[in-house]
């Protein structure tokens, strides 16, 4: 099966988490593409969607899916979002398509969190994809110092030549050569340097469950 075949099999997948009659949190990227598709079949049993991102609200709305703003909702009983990497206890890389900061709100306001990933998502340790970080653009560069004190090389994220904005109006920084070992703490330290809005580590917001996309169907990870 192609990766983009595996994306299609855990989109479909995560339908069976989908609770009739409520509001599900919608994640951003390629996999959550497959699911948003595949929600459109549910349309009418479902009252509507939290988004995380301007991309997946335009999908969204595109198939006739109600968007909700996250402060309408009191609390949403699942979330169902991709990674860039996914470890044994559950904890996420994620920010590959900014939308980092949206994830983790939605995320944050979600009773349960099902990641959608292809298998080549799986590692042992997190680090070996760049941590997106979301930041106020005038602490770029300080920050930048910041992770180069801990041995990570920190590069501004660019889009068409130019500083890519999210959908906040920040700047994304891709660190790389950082070793996680401990992705709680190392979540809980970069969040509180002044001038970040977001790191892309999960571990506060863990994944409950992971459906995987493997050779042989569907794994069910659950943490
Ligand atoms: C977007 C994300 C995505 O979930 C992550 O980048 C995975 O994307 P894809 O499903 O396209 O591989 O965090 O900000």
């Amino acid at each position: 099966m192609t990766q983009d075949e595996l994306k299609t099999l855990v989109g479909e997948a995560a339908l069976q988490y989908v609770v009739p009659g409520e509001i599900v949190g919608v994640g951003t990227g390629s996999t959550v593409n497959k699911f948003i598709d595949a929600l459109a079949s549910m349309k009418e049993s479902i009252r509507g969607a939290v988004s995380s991102s301007n991309a997946s609200t335009a999908r969204l709305e595109a198939l006739g899916i109600r968007v909700f703003d996250a402060n309408e909702v009191e609390a949403i009983s699942v979330y169902i979002d991709g990674a860039d990497e996914i470890d044994g206890r559950g904890h996420m890389i994620k920010g590959g398509g900014a939308a980092l900061t949206r994830e983790k709100i939605v995320a944050a306001q979600s009773a349960k969190f099902v990641c959608i990933a292809d298998e080549s998502k799986l590692v042992t340790a997190l680090g070996k994809f760049p941590v997106p970080v979301e930041v106020i653009p005038m602490a770029a560069r300080r920050i930048e110092r910041q992770f180069a004190a801990m041995g990570g090389v920190a590069r501004l994220r660019l889009k068409d030549g130019a500083p890519l904005a999210t959908d906040n109006g920040q700047f994304i920084l891709d660190v790389s050569g950082l070793v996680i070992a401990d992705p709680l703490a190392f979540e809980s330290e970069v969040n509180q340097w002044p001038g970040v809005v977001t790191v892309g580590v999960f571990a506060h917001q863990k994944a409950s469950v992971c459906l995987l996309g493997t050779a042989g169907g569907v794994k069910t990870l659950a943490y």
